[in-house]
């Protein structure tokens, strides 16, 4: 049985179906600070499985202790976090908690029950601000803000505990730009409050749930200006997902694996994209640079293809397509039941035209 923590969460969830699909049994824990409920009924629902799910918090030892107690557990793949760069300023303590001292407990706790096969989300913000595009895996951690640090601190424990104990075997996935969503439109990407990343902003304003897009600089040197990022589809994500668990048995230890298709998209290649396949024009203001921002960040993810044999098979219209599919259907996310909002989602596209 595979362990999915933070598996009602966007990437968690995709990870779970796809898991499922396998026929792999999981079990998922999740606080629901950042998800809700029905992302569970929905991963049931996609794929006609059965599963348990536990909500409880990480930082609860008592509760996950009974978890593996419970269950089998042969691997454990770890999505619990927080994930916003500005909140993570602004409260860095809550960060180094909920992000390292979880993964603390849930590393002492697979180890007192003698798992010791891990997948890690990390992210390419352990990168922070380099000038070599595309980024490899051998590039040095120089994370810059706390979220980022959170990252780059537990991959340095990761390393640390496989270097005190070889017998671990630990795979940390370091994900470009997650985006897209399942192409049922069952699940998808749903922030609480305003959005961090572009693409949910970008239907959020297509469906009228916000005014304008803010486009935060137009003096990088990219083609036109825009900053550059890396999208990855959260579907190819997830195979990626399969790929390092299965590959699990036959590494020596840590690996490293950058998640990103190697492709840069500017913010307005991207808006553009999207009208294409939309046909919606999003208003967006060009306002300042934010710090901390790159112009470019792009993954080379050679590693993962010679190692894992992972293949990027979904492009940017696919990424705009499904994200549109899942925010046309769930206008209100996962909050308000789709029949519900059904009328409303009528309206508000009568007053977008
Ligand atoms: N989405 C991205 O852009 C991105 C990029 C790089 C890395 N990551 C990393 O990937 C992982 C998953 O990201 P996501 O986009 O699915 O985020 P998400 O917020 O949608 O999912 C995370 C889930 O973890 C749960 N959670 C958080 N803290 C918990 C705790 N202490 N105990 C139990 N559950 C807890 C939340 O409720 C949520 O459901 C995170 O670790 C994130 O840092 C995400």
């Amino acid at each position: 049985m595979i362990l999915v923590t933070g598996g009602a969460g966007f990437i968690g969830s995709h990870v779970a179906v796809a898991l499922l699909q396998q026929g792999r049994d999981i079990v998922i824990i999740d606080n629901l600070c950042n998800s809700r409920l029905e992302v569970i009924f929905r991963i049931n629902e996609l794929t006609g499985k059965d599963f348990p799910f536990y909500q409880i918090n990480l930082l609860d030892q008592k509760s996950l202790d009974e978890v593996f107690k419970n269950h089998e557990i042969e691997a454990v793949m770890h999505f619990a976090g927080l994930k916003a760069v500005g909140e993570s300023s602004d409260n860095p303590l809550l960060y180094y908690r909920n992000n390292i001292s979880a993964t603390l407990y849930l590393c002492e706790i697979m180890k007192r029950h003698h798992v010791k096969n891990l997948v890690f989300s990390s992210s390419a913000t352990v990168y922070g601000e380099t000038e070599q595009v595309p980024i490899s895996e051998t590039c040095v951690r120089n994370a810059c803000n706390p979220y980022g640090r959170t990252k780059s601190m537990v991959e340095q424990v990761l390393e640390d505990v496989h270097a005190s104990d070889p017998s671990w075997r630990i795979s940390i996935l370091r994900y470009f730009n997650p985006a897209g969503a399942h192409e049922s439109g069952r699940i998808g990407e749903d922030p609480e409050g305003i959005p961090d990343n572009l693409m949910p902003y970008i239907t959020q304003v297509a469906i009228g749930r916000r005014e304008s897009l803010s486009v935060f600089g137009a003096d990088y040197d990219t083609v036109d200006g825009t900053g550059v990022r890396d999208y990855v589809h959260v579907m190819d994500l997830a195979d990626g997902h399969i790929k390092a668990l299965n590959h699990l048995p036959f590494q020596q230890g840590v690996e490293i694996f950058n998640l990103g298709t190697g492709r840069g998209y500017s913010v307005l290649e991207i808006l553009h994209a999207f009208s294409l396949v939309t046909r919606k024009n999003i208003s967006y203001e060009i306002v300042p640079r934010r710090a901390g921002d790159v112009a470019i960040y792009c993954a080379d993810s050679t590693k993962a293809r010679a190692v894992l044999g992972w293949e990027v098979r979904r492009g940017l219209i696919d990424i705009c397509r499904d994200s549109w599919n899942w925010q046309t259907r769930n206008p209100g996310g996962y909050g308000v039941p789709i029949p519900a909002l059904q009328p409303r989602v009528v309206e508000l596209a009568q007053v977008m035209e």
